[in-house]
């Protein structure tokens, strides 16, 4: 079978790109994407998933009355594509209650530090390298985890780790990072896909 992702995302998408690499390059073959939503017009990733002719949905909280017909919005969006395991790539708005019960234990996410640490509501962007620069630490990577309602807590499913240089600067830790990213996720992918979505059983369950 084939797993059909749903990837949300809000800026550049370049670990949206790295998955879609990962497709076409045979190396997640038990993968498609079945449509990518950002919750920002001017995404760039929103833009290179429109010029891949991929199938794309702009959903803006100011579409929207509320929290919940913004979530319901995005769990109706994602049903209708067929979504089997929703992708967080780079996405900034923090998941409804109805997003994670509709796709529990089905919702991935990749955070650039080594979970638990510098995880968290304000741990976003630079300011978990400069933490982690501030300290400082030895080393830093990144983290995949399953997603749930406690920010960055959910169970880890894969991490990479990078030195810490001297003379890094949050830019190039960050930089080194994104590299070990673009590897990680797809690899996490295709293994949760083997665990979870290969017998006849977990379909059913994943079944949405
Ligand atoms: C990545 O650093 C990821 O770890 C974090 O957001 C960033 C997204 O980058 N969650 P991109 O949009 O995939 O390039």
């Amino acid at each position: 079978m084939t797993c059909r992702l749903g990837i949300l995302l809000s800026g550049r998408g370049s670990n949206f790109a790295a998955i879609q690499s990962a497709i076409e390059e045979g190396r997640l073959p038990q993968a498609e994407i079945a449509v990518v939503i950002s919750n920002r017009p001017e995404a760039p990733g929103l833009h290179l998933a429109e010029a891949l002719q991929l199938k794309t949905v702009l959903l803006e909280k100011g579409q929207f009355e509320n929290r919940l017909a913004f979530d319901q919005a995005l769990v109706d969006t994602l049903q209708a594509y067929g979504v089997q395991l929703v992708i967080l790539a780079g996405y900034d708005r923090i998941l409804g209650q109805s997003v994670l019960e509709a796709y529990s234990g089905r919702i991935l996410n990749i955070h650039p530090s080594l979970l638990p640490a510098y995880g968290g509501k304000n741990m976003v962007g630079l300011k978990v390298h400069q933490a982690v620069l501030d300290k400082p630490e030895a080393e830093s990577g990144c983290t995949v985890h399953v997603v749930t309602d406690e920010v960055d807590g959910g169970e880890i499913l894969g991490q990479r780790r990078v030195p810490v240089l001297p003379g890094d600067t949050p830019e190039s830790l960050a930089e080194r990072i994104l590299a070990e990213e673009h590897r990680l996720y797809s690899d996490v992918i295709r293994q949760f896909i083997e665990t979870h979505f290969s017998s006849k059983e977990t379909v059913q369950n994943a079944a949405v």
